[in-house]
C-alpha cells in the first residue's frame, strides 16, 4: 500500500513537473500581432492600433517612412508599449508613414513582427520638392537617355515659362499634335510648315532633340485624304508622297520619327484604319519602307524609325499583335524602335507587365522610346467614382508610380536606350482631363507639373527613379 501511494505521488509530481515545462515552452513563441489601419490621422500623427496577443503584456512599435524599415522615425525604433494602441506623434503633414509591432512577454520573448500598415499624414509637409533639373540628373548617369517633352508650338516663345523649362530640364522634344498629317498636310501635294517647322527650329537651335510624331495615325487623317476620291493605287501613292516630302523636309533636323502610329486594337487585330482599307495588311511595312528610302535618299543615315502604340503592356493580345508587326519590320531591316506610349495609372501596368513587354522589343535589339508618359490618377472611366481633389494619397502613390517608370527605363541597357518623354508639361494642360474617351471631366492631375509650373511630387519621383 505505502508503495502504492509513493507510486501514485511520484506519477503526479512527474505530470506536474511536466505541466511546468509546457508552460515554459508555450512561453517561448509568442503569437504575431495583427496591425490595424491607423486611426485619428492628423498633420503631425495619427493613432497606431494593433490586436491583443495572448501573454504579451507589451509591444513594440516600430514607424518608418521607408516600407523596408531601413530607417526610423526618432523614438520609434522598437517603443515598448503596454497598450493594445499609441498616439504617435511629432511627425511631418503630408507624409507616407509605415508602422508594425511585435509582441513582447516577460520573459522577453519577441513575437515575429506584424503585417505593416502604410498612413499618410494630413496637410503639408512644407518640404520643396527637389529641384534638380531631370536632364542635368539623367546626364550624370553612365548612360544618360533623352528626357523628353511633348510641346506645343505657341509654349515656344523665348522667356515664356514653357522655354525655361524645357531649356532647364529636358533634352527632347516631341511635337503634341502639330506635326501630324492632318495639319501639316492641307492638300494633295501641298503643305503648311509654318508651325512644325517653329517646334523643329527650337529644338535644333537649343540642342535639344526632336523625335518627329507620327507621320501615319489614323486619327490624325486630313479631310482631303480622308474622302479621297482615287483609287486605293492613287491612295498609297498619297501616302507615299507625304511620308517621302516630310521626311526630306526634315532630313538632318528631326532624328526620329514615329512612322506609324496605334496599328492595333485592344483584341489583336489590326485596326481597321482608312490606312488597311485602302493600302492592305503590309501598309505598315509600306509606309516604313517610304520612310526609309526617303532617309536613304537625303543622306539621312542617321534617322530613327519607330513604331509607336499604346497599352500593350497589361493586354497580351494586343502586345502580341504589335510584335508580329515589329518583327515583319524587324525582318526587312526597316524598324529602329518601339515607341510604348505609357499613358499609364497609378494602379496599372504593373511593374513585372511593363519590363516584360520592353523587354521583347530589348531582346530584338531595338531602341526604347517611352513616347507619351503621363499617370492618371483618377482612372475608371467612371465619373461617379472620380475624386474632385488631388489627395496626399493620390500624390504619393503618383511619385512612386513614376519613380518605378523611370528605374525600369534606367535599367534598360545602354543601347537600347533613347528616350523618356513625358506627354505634356502642366496638369490643367493635359489631355487626359479632357478626353472624352476617358471620361475624367476635368479631373485628374497626370504631369510633373501643376498648373501654376509648380514641381509636383511626380518630378521628384521621376529624380528618385535615376539613384
Ligand atoms: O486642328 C485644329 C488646329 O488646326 C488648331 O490650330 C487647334 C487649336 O487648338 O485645334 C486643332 O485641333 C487639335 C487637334 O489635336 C487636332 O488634331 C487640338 O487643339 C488638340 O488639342 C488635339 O489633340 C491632340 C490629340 O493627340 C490629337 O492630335 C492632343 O493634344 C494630344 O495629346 C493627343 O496625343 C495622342 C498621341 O498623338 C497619340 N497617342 C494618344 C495621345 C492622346 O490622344
Amino acid at each position: 500500500m505505502k508503495n502504492k501511494i509513493l507510486l501514485v505521488l511520484s506519477s503526479l509530481l512527474i505530470f506536474f513537473s511536466s505541466c511546468a515545462n509546457e508552460d515554459q515552452n508555450a512561453q517561448l513563441v509568442l503569437s504575431t500581432p495583427v496591425a490595424n489601419p491607423a486611426k485619428e490621422i492628423s498633420d503631425n500623427g495619427f493613432r497606431a492600433k494593433w490586436n491583443y496577443v495572448s501573454k504579451a503584456p507589451t509591444y513594440l512599435l516600430d514607424v518608418s517612412t521607408s516600407p523596408a524599415f531601413t530607417d526610423f522615425v526618432p523614438n520609434y525604433n522598437a517603443k515598448v508599449i503596454s497598450d493594445l494602441n499609441d498616439l504617435v506623434t511629432g511627425l511631418m503633414g503630408g507624409t507616407q508613414y509605415y508602422y508594425r509591432v511585435r509582441a513582447q512577454s516577460d520573459d522577453l520573448i519577441i513575437s515575429e513582427y506584424s503585417n505593416v500598415i502604410s498612413v499618410i499624414t494630413t496637410g503639408t509637409n512644407n518640404i520643396a520638392e527637389d529641384p534638380t533639373f531631370l536632364k542635368v540628373k539623367v546626364n550624370k548617369l553612365a548612360n544618360p537617355f533623352f528626357v523628353g517633352m511633348a510641346v506645343k508650338a505657341n509654349q515656344l516663345d523665348s522667356g515664356s515659362p514653357y522655354d525655361v523649362i524645357l531649356k532647364n530640364e529636358f533634352s527632347s522634344i516631341s511635337a503634341e499634335y502639330e506635326m501630324k498629317m492632318d495639319q501639316i498636310s492641307t492638300a494633295s501635294g501641298v503643305y503648311n510648315w509654318t508651325v512644325a517647322d517653329k517646334i523643329v527650329a527650337y529644338g535644333n537651335s537649343n540642342g535639344i532633340n526632336v523625335h518627329g510624331h507620327a507621320l501615319v495615325w489614323h486619327n490624325s487623317v486630313p479631310t482631303w485624304l480622308a474622302n479621297y476620291a482615287g483609287t486605293d493605287a492613287a491612295f498609297a501613292l498619297e501616302v507615299k508622297k507625304y511620308i517621302t516630302d516630310v521626311v526630306t523636309h526634315y532630313k538632318g533636323k528631326v532624328r526620329s520619327w514615329d512612322v506609324v502610329n496605334e496599328a492595333v486594337e485592344a483584341d489583336g487585330t489590326m485596326r481597321n484604319t482608312i490606312f488597311l482599307k485602302r493600302m492592305g495588311a503590309n501598309y505598315v511595312n509600306d509606309c516604313f519602307k517610304w520612310a526609309r528610302a526617303a532617309a536613304v535618299a537625303a543622306a539621312d543615315s542617321q534617322l530613327l524609325l519607330f513604331y509607336n502604340d499604346y497599352a500593350t503592356s497589361d493586354n497580351i493580345d494586343k502586345q502580341n499583335a504589335a510584335y508580329t508587326i515589329i518583327d515583319g519590320l524587324v525582318a526587312s531591316k526597316l524598324i529602329d524602335g518601339v515607341g510604348f506610349q505609357m499613358h499609364n495609372t497609378i494602379f496599372t501596368p504593373s511593374k513585372a507587365q511593363i519590363e516584360s513587354d520592353i523587354n521583347r522589343a530589348v531582346a530584338k535589339g531595338l531602341k526604347i522610346h517611352i513616347s507619351e508618359l503621363d499617370m492618371q490618377v483618377n482612372p475608371g472611366n467612371a465619373p461617379a467614382n472620380l475624386t474632385a481633389t488631388f489627395t496626399n494619397e493620390l500624390r504619393l502613390a503618383q511619385k512612386e508610380k513614376y519613380k518605378e517608370i523611370v528605374k525600369i527605363y534606367n535599367a534598360l541597357p545602354a543601347a537600347n536606350k533613347y528616350a523618356l518623354t513625358v506627354w505634356g508639361m502642366k496638369d490643367n494642360e493635359s489631355w487626359i482631363p479632357f478626353s472624352t474617351d476617358l471620361n475624367h471631366p476635368g479631373n485628374d492631375w497626370p504631369l510633373l507639373y501643376d498648373a501654376s509650373f509648380g514641381l509636383k511630387s511626380a518630378h521628384t519621383g521621376f529624380l528618385q527613379g535615376l539613384d
